[in-house]
């Protein structure tokens, strides 16, 4: 394993859609989720739940979900992240029902794919796809909503280097 500076690290990721077929180790799944649990959340409640699936057909089921995006059956596993609105909403209300859950989830998405990558993995950040199917295939307990899949495998292809805004398009100064 190659360890990079955090800046490297961050540089360095770029979306991949084609994988290997190879199983992650639980190990590796654990430490992934590990450092998920370490990012920011409103209050420390950490309202979400993630969801692994590995089982092959479960994950054509999802790359159905996700409007066909088919690379996802290859992955090694994916992870889904889902906002848990009422626990968020139980100590702040509506911007927790609306708005800390949903950036609970994403946020500790966001720190699973740089945990994947700093092991070797690529991934894909999925956001397209069909709420309500994906519900029905994680059996999601009722209020439960996926926000987004993270599908994380072994490379077989080379990233596509994407371009940035430059940081004078972004920030703004009063
Ligand atoms: C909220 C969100 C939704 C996304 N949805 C999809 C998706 O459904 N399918 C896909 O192939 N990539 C999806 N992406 C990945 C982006 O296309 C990708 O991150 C972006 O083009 C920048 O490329 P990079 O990840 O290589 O830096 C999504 C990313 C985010 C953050």
């Amino acid at each position: 394993m190659v360890v990079m500076s955090f800046f490297d690290l961050v540089s360095s990721r770029h979306s991949v859609r084609a994988f290997k077929e190879q199983k992650m180790s639980d190990d590796t799944i654990k430490k992934i989720l590990t450092v998920a649990t370490k990012a920011s959340s409103a209050g420390n409640l950490q309202s979400y739940q993630i969801f692994i699936i590995a089982k092959k057909e479960d994950k054509k089921r999802l790359a159905a979900a996700a409007h066909a995006q088919n690379f996802i059956e290859n992955a090694s596993v994916v992870f889904v992240f889902c906002a848990d609105p009422a626990a968020s909403a139980r100590e702040y209300g509506k911007r927790g029902e609306d708005l800390y859950c949903i950036q609970d989830a994403t946020i500790a998405c966001s720190y699973a794919q740089l945990a994947a990558h700093s092991l070797g993995f690529s991934s894909v950040w999925i956001g397209s796809f069909d709420e309500d199917q994906v519900a029905r295939i994680l059996n999601l307990p009722s209020g439960l909503r996926a926000v987004a899949m993270l599908v994380v495998g072994m490379p077989a292809e080379k990233p596509e280097i994407t371009p940035r805004r430059p940081l004078s398009e972004i920030i703004r100064t009063l």
